[in-house]
């Protein structure tokens, strides 16, 4: 195939509504594409990626997890030359899905490059082996969305099933700590093998919230009260699984104060975001975030490349 100069790409973050966690051990996850993504553009050229607003430049062989992610997807997709140039409207390592949508793009911008089409299946297994390299076991729920962008109920296994709901309008804060999500996830893992039978019965909680969430988001009158009281519970549950932090914790409390319906940590925690409905108090929970000192910003959930 000739390569194709130029060829720009864009792939979308997420937010976990309900389930994350749960997601990884087989449970149910509902989760949207927020309208925040990464952008790239593909020259010929060695193997490099440059994201200009995270400050992100690195070459295949480098000892950097974003350079073994990118020559990771190259390899899944059989090609050997790419540089990549890009920017992102979306917060990396948040729990925004940072790391999938960057793998999502270098995938497509590196097929566009190559002038080949792969399956959707085969650029998500590329983009996932990428994420390989940021966390061991991935459900794999952040590149479907990262692909597919929308909102849909996600099933290790099963993968992503499309629901037909209006893009939901949340509110997103930053913790602002530091944060890795295969820490998150291994602590889960611990909190299982500790205690089987309580940290089981958190996972499966998690995860029935998200198909109740999905029942509600689908509805014709949602009953958003009842979605907001879900993500606290939900919030309070990941906290008691061990994946909160005091900064987390503040945020959900400050958008309660503020007048949310609900709020909780969003992907893996241990820092990152909080997403908060508020439906009429939106202006409400922002400026109490950021009077806090914390990077807050609305988002339409359920959003298409
Ligand atoms: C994903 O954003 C968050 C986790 O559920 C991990 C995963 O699904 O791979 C914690």
């Amino acid at each position: 195939m000739t390569a194709q100069a130029g060829a720009s790409v864009r792939a979308l973050g997420k937010v976990i509504l309900l389930g994350e966690h749960a997601v990884v051990h087989g449970h149910p996850a509902l989760a949207g594409a927020i309208d925040r993504g990464v952008r790239l553009t593909a020259t010929d050229g060695p193997l490099r990626l440059r994201i200009a607003s995270w400050g992100l430049d690195v070459a295949a062989g480098d000892d950097h997890p974003v350079a073994r992610a990118l020559a990771a997807v190259a390899a899944a997709l059989g090609v050997t030359r790419g540089a990549l140039d890009g920017d992102a409207d979306l917060p990396a390592a948040a729990g925004l899905g940072s790391s999938a949508a960057t793998t999502v793009a270098v995938a497509r911008a590196l097929a566009a490059l190559a002038g080949t089409a792969p399956s959707p299946d085969a650029l998500a297994d590329a983009a996932n082996a990428g994420e390989r390299c940021f966390h061991g076991n991935p459900s794999g729920v952040d590149v479907a969305l990262a692909l597919r962008g929308g909102l849909g109920v996600y099933r290790r296994g099963a993968g992503l099933a499309p629901l037909a709901a209006a893009p939901l309008p949340l509110v997103v804060g930053l913790s602002g700590e530091p944060r890795s999500t295969a820490a998150m996830v291994a602590r889960v893992a611990e909190a299982l093998a500790a205690a089987p039978a309580r940290a089981g019965d958190q996972l499966a909680a998690l995860g029935a919230a998200a198909t109740e969430g999905a029942a509600i988001v689908t509805s014709a009158a949602p009953d958003l009260a009842r979605l907001g009281a879900l993500f606290t519970a939900a919030h309070r549950t990941l906290a008691a699984l061990g994946v909160s932090s005091p900064g987390l914790d503040a945020l959900v409390e400050a958008a309660l104060g503020a007048g949310a319906l609900g709020a909780k940590l969003t992907g893996a925690g241990g820092g990152g975001a909080v997403i908060a409905l508020a439906p009429g108090r939106q202006d409400e929970v922002l400026a109490a975030w950021r009077a806090a000192g914390r990077v807050a910003f609305p988002c339409q959930v359920g959003a298409t490349p």
